[in-house]
């Protein structure tokens, strides 16, 4: 599934994270990726995050996953919908969605939700905090959009929903299959299924807060701090007025705290281990006994590909002379020659045949053994 019709470089320049874009079918070869009865089948699931929406005359109700297998065949034939989170962890074709939106780093990417509604079905106006591309699967899905919100807009009371105390719709479309609409950070907006059968791909996005991202840095050098290294003032002045914290004191302390938190090299390795962690560790691809090398280095020479476990994350972090940081699932390897091309290669592709010349690489084949133990990566077949 590519897109077509499509200028990725002029999207980013121009709309991404600034304004709500409708784009209709852009697609070179679009098929819906999955059946609604496998996602509901998903939602059924214990490892699987889903949610049951539905609306009645005393608003919307929310329900969480796993359902019940006969809960479907109590909800009727209108507005109800259902929301499953992650499905590209649990289903390769849906994965396979995502390749035509890598124009965006991977580290961006968070995941690929999948929503099914029955006629009048919708989460209600809302806002959220990420970039999404709403992809129309099935059936057609009526999307309305508001204004630009932030943590001051007005919310209903409701327990479980952050749904829109107002919504004024300023444009709307109905999206037909293969249609797409994204939709920056904070934009209202409201999508209701015109008919049925309506099931929408959202592939959506995330960035750190600054919240997150300030408690996981400190939270690491905390890690690596004891309490035996200590303020020390050998050589302490006399001061006038015992009272004062002076200059002096004042800059030596500031400087203790400054130089851990600006500590980049640090902060690289925190950020890629932190940024890769699993969101879904329970989708387990590790063998049951370590892999050897032995075993990396005849697979390397039969010429198998390699496939990513699609539930891992990876990226890299290029440094000098061609060396880089992998980072795979919250962990970090340091490569250096053809440990870094193959690096490279794993962050850049799915799947793909390793370079043969691997097989005579102790150091590559070490690091491939132990990702394929941990279950980041397996050999196909
Ligand atoms: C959906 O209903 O498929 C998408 C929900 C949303 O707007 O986030
Ligand atoms: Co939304």
């Amino acid at each position: 599934m590519q897109l077509e019709r499509f200028d990725a470089a002029a999207f980013l320049r121009d709309t991404w994270q600034r304004k709500p874009l409708l784009i209709r079918n852009p697609w070179k070869d679009w098929h819906n990726p999955l059946d609604p009865d496998e996602l509901a089948g998903l939602a059924c699931e214990d490892a699987v995050e889903s949610r049951l929406v539905t609306m009645s005359d005393k608003g919307y109700a929310l329900e969480n996953g796993p359902l019940a297998e006969d809960r479907f065949a109590t909800l009727g034939t209108r507005d109800w919908t259902l929301l499953v989170q992650s499905v590209d962890h649990h289903v390769p074709a849906v994965a396979e969605l995502i390749e035509p939106f890598r124009f965006v780093p991977d580290w961006r990417l968070d995941d690929v939700m999948v929503s099914y509604a029955a006629d009048g079905g919708g989460v209600g106006p809302h806002f959220d905090n990420y970039d999404v591309f709403l992809v129309q699967g099935l059936g057609r899905r009526r999307w309305q959009l508001g204004a630009r919100c932030d943590d001051a807009t007005p919310l209903l009371p409701h327990d479980d929903l952050r749904l829109l105390a107002e919504f004024e719709p300023v444009e709307e479309w109905v999206l037909e299959p293969g249609d797409m609409l994204y939709v920056p950070p904070g934009i209202a907006h409201n999508g209701v299924a015109v008919g049925d059968d309506c099931m929408t791909y959202s592939i959506g996005f995330r960035a750190p807060s600054e919240y997150d991202l300030i408690e996981g840095w400190t939270d690491d050098i905390l890690d690596g701090l004891g309490e035996d290294r200590r303020y020390a003032d050998p050589g302490l002045p006399l001061q006038p007025n015992p009272g004062e914290i002076t200059e002096e004191a004042l800059s030596r302390l500031h400087e203790t705290v400054t130089r851990k938190l600006a500590d980049r090299a640090a902060f690289v390795r925190w950020f890629g281990r932190y940024n890769s962690a699993p969101k879904n560790p329970e989708i387990e691809w590790g063998p049951e006994n370590p892999v050897s090398t032995e075993e990396v280095r005849k697979a390397i020479d039969a010429g198998v590909a390699i496939v990513r476990n699609p539930a891992s994350r990876f990226s890299f972090v290029a440094g000098t002379n061609g060396d880089v940081l992998l980072f795979a699932d919250g962990e970090c390897f340091e490569c250096a020659g053809d440990s870094a091309l193959f690096a490279k290669a794993l962050c850049a592709q799915v799947r793909f045949v390793p370079d043969s010349g691997l097989a005579r690489n102790d150091d590559a084949l070490r690091r491939i053994a132990r990702l394929c133990t941990s279950g980041s990566i397996a050999f196909a077949g």
